[in-house]
């Protein structure tokens, strides 16, 4: 041995004895069977994941965001770097302010940064679907898909979002009336989302026999869209409605109930792809449920991404790389309990 390497072997051995009683650990993430003996460290890649036509060399999803708003065309553009880079995928945020001007066009224009290669999903929400649909002008969605090149559009479902909302919009008829429509007078990949609370057993039925690009959680647990209203709203309606805040459905109870969901629906399911979202804090959350689903899923993650984008584009890409390393070694050492 050099002698170089003898010194770092001494270095070491004593920083093992000054951090020995700093690294006394009871917890226990007890959802895996650790399995050290049946593989050696990951050097290749993981499997390609097929979505929607197109190929992510990862699982892992940049939930939709943000744009028409200072800082959001960067904030955009930042993500939208790191999902080519690494081949993922993205969904935009709302792109209402699309429908009524070109003024915000290039904060959510990210194909050209992202290459044709990685999916790309448009957004709008259920309520203005259901406006379209009265003035007979759905239309415009699909123009407004072409013109971003996108894969295809998430239709955001958000009743209580909208109505803790100061100028929040009212549904008259029911999301899935409007998904209907959406699905008969379009020809666009729709995947569904919640906005951080979730869905039921009897939605997501629903949702599981029409013919959907997918389906997103956006389950409770994370960023909470109801709360973030209630923020924004009066004191006094911030103490009468924030008993709803806590209503939902966690994203691993979702992946329970579409397990049974899945089971009971057999050849009447027509959606065949999850996006496993909300609360999703790290790898290890992803990899678990996206192992422990009976559907293809990925995982995605908002706040997460929102948080490492804002630093900076150097801590992004270190945040990626992290999940992506975290889903290698979880791939080669854990199997999950079932
Ligand atoms: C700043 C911000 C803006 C968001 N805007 C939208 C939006 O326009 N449309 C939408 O469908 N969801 C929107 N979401 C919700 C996310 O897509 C996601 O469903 C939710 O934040 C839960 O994920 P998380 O717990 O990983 O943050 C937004 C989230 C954040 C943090």
């Amino acid at each position: 041995m050099n002698t170089e390497k003898t010194e770092v072997a001494e270095s070491r051995k004593t920083s093992h004895i000054e951090l020995t009683f700093k690294s006394q650990v009871e917890k226990l993430d007890d959802r895996f069977y650790y399995e050290p003996m049946l593989s050696g460290h990951p050097s290749g890649e993981l499997e390609p994941v097929d979505f929607c036509g197109k190929q992510m060399a990862y699982p892992i999803w940049v939930s939709s965001m943000t744009g028409g708003a200072d800082l959001a065309g960067q904030i955009n553009k930042n993500l939208a770097e790191a999902v080519a880079k690494y081949g993922l995928g993205m969904g935009l945020g709302s792109c209402r302010q699309l429908l009524d001007s070109d003024k915000f066009f290039d904060d959510f224009n990210l194909r050209p940064i992202l290459g044709s290669q990685v999916p790309l999903f448009a957004n709008i929400g259920i309520a203005q679907v259901e406006q379209l649909i009265k003035l007979g002008e759905l239309k415009r969605l699909e123009d407004m898909v072409g013109k971003l090149d996108a894969d295809g559009i998430f239709l955001h479902v958000n009743p209580l979002q909208e109505w803790m909302q100061p100028e929040g919009d009212i549904y008259h008829i029911s999301p899935l009336e409007a998904v209907n429509q959406m699905l008969e007078e379009t020809s666009l990949n729709i995947i569904v989302k919640e906005v951080g609370q979730g869905f039921g057993y009897e939605s997501l039925k629903e949702l599981f026999k029409l013919p959907l690009a997918g389906i997103d959680f956006a389950a409770h647990g994370g960023t909470n869209f109801s709360q973030i209203e209630l923020h924004r709203n009066t004191e006094e309606a911030n103490e009468l409605m924030s008993p709803m805040v806590f209503v939902g459905h966690t994203a691993n109870e979702m992946v329970e109930l579409t397990n049974r969901v899945v089971d009971e629906l057999g050849s009447q399911r027509m959606c065949n792809q999850v996006i496993i979202s909300g609360g999703i804090k790290n790898y290890l959350d992803g990899y678990y449920l996206t192992e422990k689903i009976n559907v293809p899923a990925i995982y995605g993650q908002a706040s997460k991404f929102l948080k490492a984008a804002l630093e900076s584009p150097e801590y992004l890409d270190r945040y990626v790389q992290g999940q992506i390393e975290g889903l290698k070694i979880a791939n080669a050492l854990l199997r999950i309990k079932r």
